[in-house]
């Protein structure tokens, strides 16, 4: 049992080390070698391991556009105003959310609950789940152009909290930063992953969404989140030594 225990304990560390290692080697580099082959077979899969990130309520509610011609690369390079570490990434990969997919993303999930829970509908769990998607989930999803549901929402949080805990973040522009925070949890699964790969990346804010969104046609209410230019990192291209505050000014116990 013991020796158990301990081989664990050893797994575990190793784990550890090898994450450790993963999350200090990747920086955000600026400047890729445009030269070097490039296995876009790697991104693929880091990709697909994204996909295995935590999101809200399993609702996957994001998309992975992989620009990889030369061509394209170079006008999305404009569109990220031509910084560095786009316009030297050998793959860029933009991070969308779609929260117009809200619907058929509840079904599925509706649907998958109800094929876990064949033959055992009754059970409070199985009550729960389809209560969530098929009826929780519509609520909180269907929004409008103007967003009058979500104020409508909003009000009834704000009249439930007064008795009891009850979730606030229920409004349209809630939803968005809900949809954002989940993409940005599998933008890091893939800048992890990329590492793994021994792929450098950067992670982008600064583009022009308008431009961004047209030229990759993307469909109305997708939202950029970030965009993640890929590649081999040259020494320059990292600007400098990394620095942070503190931890114990923003690691705080209770
Ligand atoms: C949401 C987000 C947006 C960013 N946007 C840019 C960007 O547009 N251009 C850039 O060069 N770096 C960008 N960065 C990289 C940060 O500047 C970088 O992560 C930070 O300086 C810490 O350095 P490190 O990643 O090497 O640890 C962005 C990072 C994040 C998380």
């Amino acid at each position: 049992m013991l020796a158990v225990f301990s081989l664990n304990q050893v797994t575990m560390s190793e784990h550890f080390a090898a994450f450790a290692e993963l999350v200090q080697r990747r920086r955000s580099v600026r400047k890729f070698d445009e030269q070097r082959p490039f296995d876009h077979d790697a991104v693929g899969r880091a990709l697909e391991l994204s996909l295995l990130s935590p999101n809200s309520s399993n609702m996957q509610l994001w998309q992975f556009h992989r620009v990889i011609s030369l061509e394209l690369r170079a006008e999305v390079a404009r569109c990220c105003l031509n910084q560095n570490a786009a316009a030297t990434a050998r793959e860029l990969v933009v991070i969308v959310t779609t929260p117009q997919h809200w619907q058929g993303r509840a079904e599925h999930n509706a649907r998958m609950v109800r094929e876990n829970f064949a033959g055992r509908e009754d059970h409070p769990a199985a009550k729960r789940a389809f209560k969530y998607y098929e009826k929780l989930i519509p609520t909180l999803y269907n929004n409008d152009a103007l967003g009058l549901r979500g104020r409508v929402r909003k009000l009834f949080s704000w009249f439930v909290g007064l008795r009891k805990p009850m979730v606030r973040e229920v409004s349209k522009t809630d939803l968005r930063v809900c949809l954002h925070k989940s993409t940005s949890l599998a933008a890091m699964t893939l800048m992890t992953g990329l590492q793994a790969e021994g792929i450098d990346s950067c992670p982008m804010e600064g583009y022009d969404s308008k431009r961004l969104a047209r030229l990759l046609q993307l469909a109305p209410g997708c939202e950029i989140t970030m965009v993640i230019g890929c590649g081999h990192g040259l020494e320059e291209g990292i600007y400098g030594e990394r620095h942070r505050v503190p931890s114990d000014s923003v690691i705080l116990r209770h």
